[in-house]
Formats: structure tokens, sequence, C-alpha cells
């Protein structure tokens, strides 16, 4: 079926299966790798892009209900004005090692900003509970973020209390 896509303020006409996956898409047609295929499941946010505004599991999303909503991936965020800020407070504070969940952590991020809503260490641990990494302990993520945010840094606390909510380990 033919399907137009709007991504990162491109179009794209395309052909595809009615069911083809976002995620597929992005990666084999549009050489978008930067959103990743790790649980398939909508559990680890590494595929996060947006959707019109609002974060979507890619690899369960089917492309053809992006309707004429613009898909954002992480491609267009990093060429996007400010996004050296963000980029700066991952690096400053090691918030990444593989960096394998990076952009769904940051495609996450895009319209909290936007929307001002973080206002609390405890908002970063509760938004960001469907981003996972295998890698950081979360604490450098979370205090990365609380700098972006303008949110005060929590010293002293360890990784697991810094955890976003239900990730603790
Ligand atoms: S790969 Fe999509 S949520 Fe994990
Ligand atoms: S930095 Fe490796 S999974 Fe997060």
């Amino acid at each position: 079926m033919g399907v137009r896509l709007k991504v990162n303020g491109a179009i794209h006409e395309l052909e595809l299966a009615h069911n083809a996956l976002l995620l597929d898409v992005l990666r084999d047609r549009l050489g978008l790798t930067g959103a990743k295929r790790s649980c398939d499941m909508q559990v680890c946010g590494t595929c996060t892009v947006l959707v019109g505004e609002e974060p979507v599991s890619s690899c369960c999303f089917l492309a053809h209900d992006a309707g004429d909503d613009e898909v954002q991936t992480i491609e267009g965020f990093a060429a996007a004005d400010g996004f050296a800020v963000v980029g700066a407070a991952f690096a400053e504070h090691n918030a990444f090692q593989c960096g394998y969940c990076t952009p769904g952590f940051l495609m996450t991020l895009k319209p909290l900003l936007a929307r001002g809503t973080l206002r609390s260490r405890e908002d970063v641990q509760r938004e960001f509970a469907g981003n996972l990494c295998r890698c950081t302990g979360y604490r450098a993520i979370v205090d990365a973020i609380c700098e972006i945010a303008g949110i005060a840094p929590a010293p002293g606390r360890d990784a697991a209390a810094s955890a976003p909510t239900g990730q603790q380990r």
C-alpha cells in the first residue's frame, strides 16, 4: 500500500506492507538507524521516536498509523537548535557508555522539555521508567536530564536510588 510519511521535515512516498513497522521503515527504507531494536515488545524504549509530539515504541507501531503526523527521530533532534546543550550534558555526566539506549532517552526527553513538565528528580525518574539502560546504572542519565531541565542535583544518592521508577537493580 502507498504510504506518505513525513520524517524529520522530509516527505517520503513509500510502498509498504500493511503491517510494516515504523522502526523497520526508518532503519531499512530510510536509513535512519538512530532508533534501535532491542526487546521488540514495547518494554525497553530503545526504539522511541515521536509521532506528532508523542513518544511511541516504533518496534510496535505500524508505519501507516503515523497518518499526517510528522515522525521525528534522533537524527532530526540532533540537527535541531538547542541539541548541543543536551548532548553536552550527556557527555559531561557520562550519561552513556555503549550509547545503545541514548537515542530512546533523548526522544523521550524532547517533548518533556518542550512542555516544561520536568520539575523534580522524581519527575525524571517517573517519566523515564520506560527507558532501560544496561550500562550506566541510571544515575548519570538522571543527573544529565536534571541539568538540562534546570533541576537541582541530588549529591550523595546512590545509583539505585536514582534509577527511573521500577528499574532499580
Ligand atoms: S525495541 Fe521497542 S521498546 Fe524495546
Ligand atoms: S549506555 Fe549502554 S545501554 Fe545505556
